[in-house]
């Protein structure tokens, strides 16, 4: 089944019946141990992604922030004078911080280990995390919104590799992502 539906995505250039087709087989949102809103922070308070996503744009994962990385400014962003709901939040969240355990977050995105993927490359060649991740601004809890099969892969590769042939040649050779 999904090497049909990646033959037929490669033969109609992905056209929008077929990615309704590729969303409703989209994993649902796994529950994280604590709600964290990325529209709270990317969005509302329009923290820029590598800020807390370091590493994306110098190496294969994109990285998680750590505990550090959280209590650095929650010591000071304790409450919400407006919100009762959002300080409720915060004291929980201020609570696990407290204890010095790191958050065991649920991972949302993952390719197989025979395919080779690299944040690096696509974030310096100006592939906007949004392509990939969606509107993640606007998110309450995380969640997959591209396929992220071969098919998904290779359909950005031969419109990226059409602009320049000769230097992007590797972008549909089996290698490049099998290794
Ligand atoms: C304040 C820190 C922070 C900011 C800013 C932030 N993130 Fe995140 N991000 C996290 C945390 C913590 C997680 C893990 C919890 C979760 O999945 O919700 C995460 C998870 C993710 C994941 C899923 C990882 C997985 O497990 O597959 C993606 C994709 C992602 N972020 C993309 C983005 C993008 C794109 C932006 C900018 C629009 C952004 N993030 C901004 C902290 C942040
Ligand atoms: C750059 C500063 C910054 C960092 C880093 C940061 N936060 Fe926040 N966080 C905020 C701001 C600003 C708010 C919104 C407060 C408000 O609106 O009153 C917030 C709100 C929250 C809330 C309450 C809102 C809600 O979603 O219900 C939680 C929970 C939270 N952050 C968790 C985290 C966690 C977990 C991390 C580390 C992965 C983190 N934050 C890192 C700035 C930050
Ligand atoms: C070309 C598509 C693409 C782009 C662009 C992209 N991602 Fe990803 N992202 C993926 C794929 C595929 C995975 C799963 C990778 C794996 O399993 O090794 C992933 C996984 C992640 C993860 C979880 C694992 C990790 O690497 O830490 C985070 C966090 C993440 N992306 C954040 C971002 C942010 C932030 C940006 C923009 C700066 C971004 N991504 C740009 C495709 C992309
Ligand atoms: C939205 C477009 C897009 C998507 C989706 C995408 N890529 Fe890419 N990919 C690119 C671009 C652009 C480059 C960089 C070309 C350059 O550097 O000139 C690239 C480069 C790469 C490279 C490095 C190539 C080299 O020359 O060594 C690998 C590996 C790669 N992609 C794997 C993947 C995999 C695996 C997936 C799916 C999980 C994927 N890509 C999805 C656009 C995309
Ligand atoms: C741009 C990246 C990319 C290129 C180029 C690529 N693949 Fe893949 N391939 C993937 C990804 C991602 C998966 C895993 C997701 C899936 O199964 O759809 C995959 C899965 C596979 C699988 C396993 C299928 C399964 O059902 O588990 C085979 C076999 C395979 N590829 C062969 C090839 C061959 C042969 C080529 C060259 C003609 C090739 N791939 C080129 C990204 C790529």
């Amino acid at each position: 089944m999904k090497a049909i539906l990646a033959i037929a995505v490669l033969a109609s250039g992905a056209g929008g019946g077929l990615l309704a087709i590729f969303q409703e087989r989209l994993p649902p949102a796994p529950p994280q141990p604590i709600k964290f809103s990325h529209k709270v922070h990317a969005g509302d308070a329009a923290i820029g992604c590598t800020s807390c996503h370091a590493y994306a744009e110098r190496g294969p994962v994109a990285g998680i922030p750590s505990m550090a990385r959280c209590r650095g400014c929650h010591k000071f962003v304790k409450k919400d004078v407006d919100s009762p709901a959002m300080t409720a939040e915060l004291e929980a969240l201020l609570g696990k911080l407290d204890q010095d355990q790191p958050i065991e977050w649920v991972r949302v995105h993952r390719v197989p280990d025979h395919v080779f993927f690299t944040h690096k490359r696509h974030v310096r060649s100006g592939v906007a995390c949004r392509e990939c991740h969606g509107e993640v601004e606007k998110m309450e809890v995380m969640r997959q919104v591209a396929p992220l099969s071969m098919g998904w892969c290779l359909e950005c590769h031969k419109r990226k590799q059409a602009e320049r042939p000769a230097e992007r040649a590797r972008l549909t050779e089996c290698l490049t992502c099998h290794k």
